[in-house]
């Protein structure tokens, strides 16, 4: 058995939100639509046709929400800021009501000893900028972005000490470039790519903003990253893992962290005619770039297999992790997809694998050698709300004990890790999913179709984690 240390004493015990999923208000106090609040309008791409329109009602619920966290302990809590909120058009005047809501938020939480972890952006870029100039497709987008994220260091400077830049954004532009699912739903690998680079120099343009303004603080990106591992030991299928890591990890990380993408990734694109546009200074700025802990949302690992150049495949990538294993997918020639018998499965066919996370933060470690901030995890699963208001969520404590003891381990191994944000506190919208795949600590009562009253009941998972922050970390 492994000699466990204690977790540091200031670890941040945490749990996290993103503004589209809990805010609600959508248009309310002067805020601007983002691209979510239009994509969910087209029929067919969300479960029962689900919005964000109102969400859990947070925008005028969050006192009693940050009471919720107050009440268990909650040492950090992290939530996103809604860009269309701040500067309705993206790019022009402030909207002060906007900002107020977020002082008023981080207000509170600080009245609460809880730390506020703040998203600058978790996939709700305005409409306007995507009517404008195609959103993350136009180098517009990096001044528009550093702009509003300065707004938020200068007003929030000495408040605040975590921020985070970009949410998966592997998550966000394969979604929304390659595979069609997300917003602006296109499926073009070739603007994928140039996209995602233009987020990188955005990415790094407002880290550089961050250190030349000398705010206080730490800063970096949450990256959605599980290892993947190889079907088995043939050399193929290794092979095929280590492509999977190149292309799904390194070739964001890096950048993040050494300014360069991969070579082998680089020379594939190349190849398939699928490089980014790098202009003059892009690599300089991309230099400028490195942050100050990886961010980490972690659910699951991935399994892959060798991929024959026969077409077998969808030929698509995947993003790692967030949506591998089954889903995989693959590219001809690099990787695909497949079943892990090891490991079971959520009810959303999620691959449960705790050592996966103490895998994954090894290999971070080992390759960037930055301190890790786990900004999510947790368990997808449907609750049942009894009659008494208790909500008996035993799997969701399961599988987050068993996460919280592959960080402890993790620790133990001597890895550097700041804190863990659950994903969620309260349930919350899921982008895709309506309100049935809950997260949360804390049940609100409500359905796709029906918002009742949004009503908020502990779960059990929500008095569980009030102990391991007691205790700080799991006793028993
Ligand atoms: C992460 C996102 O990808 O996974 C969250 O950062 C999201 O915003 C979470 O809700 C869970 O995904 P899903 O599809 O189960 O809601």
């Amino acid at each position: 058995h492994k000699k466990l240390v204690p977790f540091p004493e200031d670890f941040l015990w945490g749990s996290a939100s993103a503004a589209y999923q809990v805010e609600g208000a959508m248009e309310e106090d002067g805020k601007g639509l983002s691209v979510w609040d239009e994509f969910v309008k087209i029929p067919g791409k969300t479960f029962k046709e689900t919005t964000g329109e109102v969400a859990v009602d947070h925008y005028h619920r969050y006192k009693e929400d940050v009471q919720l966290m107050a009440e268990q302990g909650l040492k950090a809590y992290r939530f996103s800021v809604a860009w269309s909120r701040v500067i309705p058009d993206g790019h022009g005047e402030v909207n002060e009501a906007g900002l107020q809501f977020y002082e008023n938020l981080i207000d509170e939480l600080l009245a609460h000893n809880i730390e506020p972890i703040v998203t600058l952006y978790h996939w709700d870029i305005p409409q306007a900028l995507q009517d404008k100039y195609k959103g993350w497709e136009s180098r517009q987008v990096i001044e528009d972005f550093t702009r509003y994220s300065t707004i938020l260091f200068e007003r929030f400077n000495g408040k605040v000490n975590y921020w985070v830049t970009l949410n998966e954004q592997n998550v966000f532009t394969s979604h929304g470039y390659m595979m069609g699912s997300h917003p602006p739903g296109v499926k073009d690998p070739k603007r994928f790519y140039e996209a995602n680079h233009i987020a990188n120099l955005a990415n790094a343009s407002v880290i550089k903003a961050f250190r030349e303004l000398e705010i206080k603080g730490k800063i970096g990106p949450s990256f959605a990253y599980g290892p993947t591992y190889a079907l088995d030991s043939k050399p193929e299928n290794q092979l095929a893992a280590d492509n999977n890591e190149t292309f799904n990890a390194h070739f964001w990380m890096d950048v993040y962290v050494f300014g360069k993408y991969p070579k082998l990734a680089m020379k594939w694109l190349e190849e398939n005619n699928l490089a980014p546009t790098i202009e003059e200074g892009d690599y300089a700025l991309l230099a400028e770039g490195k942050p100050d802990f990886m961010g980490l949302n972690y659910y699951r690992s991935s399994t892959v297999e060798h991929n024959p150049l026969d077409g077998v495949s969808e030929g698509k990538m995947n993003t790692t992790g967030e949506k591998g294993s089954t889903e995989a997918g693959g590219v001809p020639g690099l990787y695909k997809g497949t079943d892990n018998p090891f490991v079971e499965k959520t009810n959303w066919d999620w691959d449960i694998d705790p050592t996966g996370l103490r895998i994954g933060m090894r290999r971070i470690d080992s390759r960037y050698e930055l301190p890790i901030l786990i900004t999510e995890n947790g368990l997808g699963e449907y609750d049942t709300l009894e009659e008494d208001g208790s909500i008996h969520d035993t799997y969701r404590i399961d599988y987050l004990k068993a996460h919280v003891k592959a960080i402890q381990e993790t620790i133990s191994d001597g890895v550097e890790v700041l804190g863990y944000c659950t994903w969620s506190y309260t349930d919350l919208l899921s982008w895709l999913n309506g309100y049935q795949k809950r997260y949360g600590f804390v049940y609100v009562d409500r359905e796709e179709n029906d918002e009742k009253e949004l009503k908020r009941y502990k779960k059990d998972s929500y008095h569980w984690y009030k102990k391991v922050i007691e205790n700080n970390g799991v006793t028993d």
